[in-house]
């Protein structure tokens, strides 16, 4: 009997009992019998919560991309790996078979060892959704140099502090970006932070947008002519299953961003196995998740995890709104996608534009739509469901994190039932829990407390990088023993979860603890509503009383405001209580959000405060113009 695909639910019970019961035994058979090993383990784990030290696979040796690549050459090598669909549709998207794939990587391989990059050296890549992207990430993988993605739409500051703490030797960016009509002038960005950066020895330059760049004699070089003359055969490196494989970074709420450090073996068959069957994936499916891959989820869900499994993933350039509000749907349409991956502010967003964007498209290839990155309120659950899956596609919630590698909670299509706004059960070999204040377990179901999981898992990111006294401090301290996500959740009835979001996103008011998720999801059921933010604000009777921020519809009928006011709190008072009402409603048109989509609820809570001495670094905001406009609106 094999672990690596559930069945049904009969099936999703019995493996996940087993990985319980004897997790060692369920994660040594599938990396096992999935994947191909130098030299298979002496121990498939050793851990110790209190120290934060966790090993997975001890003593094995592997090479992930010999797993993404090599091994499907004989079977697969003339079917496509990656399709590129770029910024502008009039460009032709490029299929990258298996075979040139290989090619592509390997050369690459050669060229950064020929310029010095050896096994442990960090490679910090910025560039834009290319495939040069994936083919420099999965060079670095290949020879052994750890690679630290840095999302293309980073500001010179965000990009020096993340090279400077890492040490990074190179950097690989490009002349510059499309992202819609724009073109982003990622070499000078790039400049400007090196010169802050005297760790950084060499930058290889990638040509795509042919903008006028400067080069810098003795550090900066073009890589094509450096490709032309590489040799495509290349020795992958032999590596220990514990090897770090990449560093990304993640904003914490306080301090610098941590650079979160994923090793080699555990991440290679946590991401495949939960790519696998999150995802329904089948051999002839086309896989499509619009993050990008500076973040968590396109390491693990647009190069790994469908790579490891042999999958024909997309790579997309260009934004949802460009040039229309169809794109996303035209894409599926033009490439037949199967899995769709997406999160729930895109969602958001395309739910508010007319309906014919949508509806022009039958959208018929598709079989599984999923959701990742925040709670997915119940009017974007059943837009996305209706209207994207047609009522026939599951739709999977993801939860997950940075530090977790993979999807940790999440349905299994068509084998766990789905209930909007619940990521539901959690996958084989979690153990989530919920906790008190008193950092007791909370037993039973239809209760509330702080995340937590008890068991290590193969994906968990194993240090902060150069400093595990803060990952130990941050993951393990507060709840001895466990690993805390930071994030509440409700377990119902039968033991579904639902995430109701960071705990730092709670608001008390009068003495109750009121999460500003669910008050967010009633305010946005009001129909003229498309999205909101709730913060909390100093008030001298109840404590804290409630601001909310409210985006409308464009396509709402106009409408008196302060009626528009009433109803919304109406709703408030109808799904929460009186106790949640909104003491003030300020109309925006938009959120500041982060560029994962994470709505900077730190700005808005100084709005509300009417403090607007120093809103810290916003230059990492998506729409950092915003501020100024919502910022006047209340004045
Ligand atoms: C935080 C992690 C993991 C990929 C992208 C984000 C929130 C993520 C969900 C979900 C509710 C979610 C949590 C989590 N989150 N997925 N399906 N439902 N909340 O990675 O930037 O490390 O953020 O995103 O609050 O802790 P990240």
């Amino acid at each position: 009997m094999s672990y690596y695909k559930i069945d049904n639910l009969e099936q999703y019970f019995k493996h996940y009992n087993k990985s319980i019961r004897e997790p060692r035994k369920f994660w040594g058979k599938i990396a096992s019998e999935n994947f191909t090993w130098y030299q298979e383990w002496e121990k498939v784990m050793e851990f110790d919560m209190a120290e934060a030290k966790i090993k997975w696979f001890i003593d094995a040796k592997v090479n992930i991309v010999k797993n993404c690549i090599d091994r499907h050459l004989a079977r697969r090598g003339t079917k496509t790996a990656i399709i590129f669909e770029p910024n502008d549709p009039n460009e032709e998207a490029l299929h990258i078979s298996y075979n040139e794939l290989h090619e592509r990587v390997s050369k690459m391989a050669n060229v950064l060892r020929e310029q010095g990059i050896q096994k442990g050296d960090r490679v910090c890549i910025y560039l834009p959704m290319i495939p040069e992207l994936a083919v420099s990430v999965l060079a670095c993988a290949r020879i052994g140099a750890i690679h630290s993605v840095v999302f293309a739409g980073f500001s010179s500051s965000a990009v020096a502090t993340r090279i400077n703490d890492s040490e990074c030797k190179m950097v690989i960016t490009s002349d510059g970006g499309y992202r819609g009509n724009k073109t982003i002038d990622l070499k000078g960005i790039v400049d400007e932070a090196l010169e802050k950066c005297p760790c950084v020895e060499q930058v290889l330059v990638v040509k795509r947008t042919n903008t006028a760049i400067k080069m810098m004699e003795g550090r900066d070089q073009w890589l094509q002519p450096l490709l032309d003359d590489a040799s495509d055969n290349n020795v992958a490196e032999i590596m220990d299953a514990e090897d770090p494989l990449f560093i990304l970074y993640t904003s914490g709420s306080t301090g610098k961003p941590k650079g979160m450090v994923h090793t080699t073996a555990g991440y290679m068959v946590y991401s495949a196995y939960t790519f696998k069957n999150v995802f329904n994936y089948e051999e002839n499916d086309i896989f499509w998740c619009t993050a990008d891959i500076g973040w968590i989820t396109g390491h693990s869900y647009i190069l790994y995890g469908p790579l490891l499994n042999g999958a024909t993933t997309i790579i997309f350039e260009g934004v949802p709104s460009y040039p229309d509000f169809s794109r996303f749907w035209e894409i599926i349409e033009k490439h037949k996608v199967t899995q769709f991956y997406t999160a729930p502010t895109a969602i958001r967003a395309l739910a508010k534009e007319n309906l014919e964007f949508v509806q022009k498209y039958p959208l018929a290839s598709l079989k599984v739509i999923g959701s990742v990155g925040e709670p997915i309120n119940e009017e974007a659950w059943h837009w996305y469901n209706d209207h994207v899956g047609g009522k026939r596609c599951p739709v999977v919630d993801t939860w997950w994190q940075t530090e977790t590698g993979g999807i940790m909670i999440s349905p299994i299509p068509f084998v766990t039932p789905t209930k909007p706004t619940y990521a539901s059960l959690p996958l084989p070999g979690i153990q989530p829990v919920l906790m008190d204040e008193k950092r007791n377990e909370i037993e039973g179901n239809q209760v509330t407390g702080s995340l937590c999981i008890k068991f290590p898992w193969p994906g968990i990111a194993r240090t902060i990088w150069g400093d595990h006294k803060r990952y130990k401090e941050t993951y393990f301290s507060t709840f001895p023993g466990k690993y805390f996500t930071g994030d509440g959740a409700l377990r119902d009835e039968v033991g579904y979860y639902r995430i109701t979001g960071r705990i730092d996103d709670v608001v008390i008011v009068s003495g109750h603890n009121l999460g500003t998720a669910p008050i967010e999801d009633a305010i946005n059921e009001h129909p003229a509503v498309a999205e909101s933010a709730i913060v909390g604000f100093p008030h001298d009777i109840k404590g804290n009383a409630l601001y909310g921020f409210v985006i409308l519809k464009e396509s709402g009928e106009y409408r008196d405001r302060e009626n528009l006011s009433k109803e919304i709190n109406q709703h408030v008072s109808d799904h929460i209580g009186p106790i949640a009402k909104l003491d003030k409603i300020q109309f925006v048109t938009g959120l500041p959000k982060t560029r994962s989509g994470k709505i900077m609820r730190r700005i808005l809570r100084k709005i509300a405060e009417g403090d607007y001495s120093n809103f810290g670094d916003i230059s990492t905001l998506l729409n950092p113009e915003i501020v100024e406009e919502i910022k006047k609106g209340k004045l």
